[in-house]
């Protein structure tokens, strides 16, 4: 995936302006982009909660539209759900699409680097399709907060963009040359895309403190691996 991060009048959009304008549009959008596989990604983003009828607490990381929240559902049908986004016009697609689930949902329009994450309060944290604007740095910060704030023995559980070793080299000059004209763009709140490999994804997460990783998809470039407490 080679990232183009300006839009057609050159500029570069803030994460809330991009998605609020793209809400309406977005889960068409999706269903021609993940490698022609769109239902079985996000079913398999549910793949490590069990079936169960307890209330669990899952906690879901720019959540958009609730594309992953379907099959999460399935599952866990009195899962207690705290999703977090910074834009207000998908977190109203999401909440328009689960009405039925509106005692199970908490929605928090926020900034995943700012949120609040409450240590070991989680059964699974999820995130699908929106790390992959994060830098290296703040990827740290948000996994370290995840791994806390897990349960023992619970799991993290991320989908998203890989690329090759070589691409992601490219694309991260690509961004810190960006950077020095736009300072302002490494604070997560601007449409920026730094997809990492998948070598470089692992090394982050055992960094931040995971004890082990396993990949249970890989299709072109999107992986789901899941990182255990
Ligand atoms: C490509 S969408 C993915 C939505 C959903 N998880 C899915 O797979 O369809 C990325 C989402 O992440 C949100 N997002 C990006 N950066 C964020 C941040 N720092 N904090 C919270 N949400 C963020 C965006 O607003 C957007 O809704």
């Amino acid at each position: 995936m080679k990232t183009n991060n300006l839009n057609n009048d050159n500029k570069i959009e803030e994460m809330t302006d991009f998605f609020n304008l793209r809400a309406r549009s977005y889960d068409d959008h999706m269903k021609g982009v993940i490698a022609g596989d769109f239902n079985n990604f996000y079913k398999t983003i549910s793949f490590p909660i069990p079936d169960t009828n307890d209330i669990i607490n899952i906690l879901d990381l720019g959540c958009g539209t609730g594309l992953e929240i379907e099959g999460i559902f399935k599952k866990a049908p009195n899962a207690i759900l705290t999703c977090v986004d910074l834009s207000s016009e998908m977190l109203s697609e999401l909440k328009e699409k689960y009405c039925s689930y509106d005692e199970n949902i908490i929605t928090v329009e926020d900034s995943y680097l700012e949120f609040t994450y409450k240590p070991d309060k989680y059964n699974f944290i999820v995130s699908a399709m929106t790390m992959h604007h994060l830098e290296q740095d703040d990827k740290m910060k948000v996994y370290s907060s995840i791994c806390n704030s897990l349960q023992k023995g619970a799991c993290y559980i991320e989908g998203d963009y890989v690329v090759k070793r070589k691409e992601e080299k490219e694309i991260f000059n690509e961004y810190l040359a960006l950077k020095k004209i736009h300072p302002e763009i490494d604070n997560g709140t601007y449409h920026i895309d730094i997809p990492f490999s998948k070598e470089t994804q692992m090394k982050l997460f055992q960094d931040a403190g995971f004890s082990r990783v396993d990949i249970i998809w890989e299709k072109e470039s999107s992986v789901i691996f899941v990182a255990h407490k």
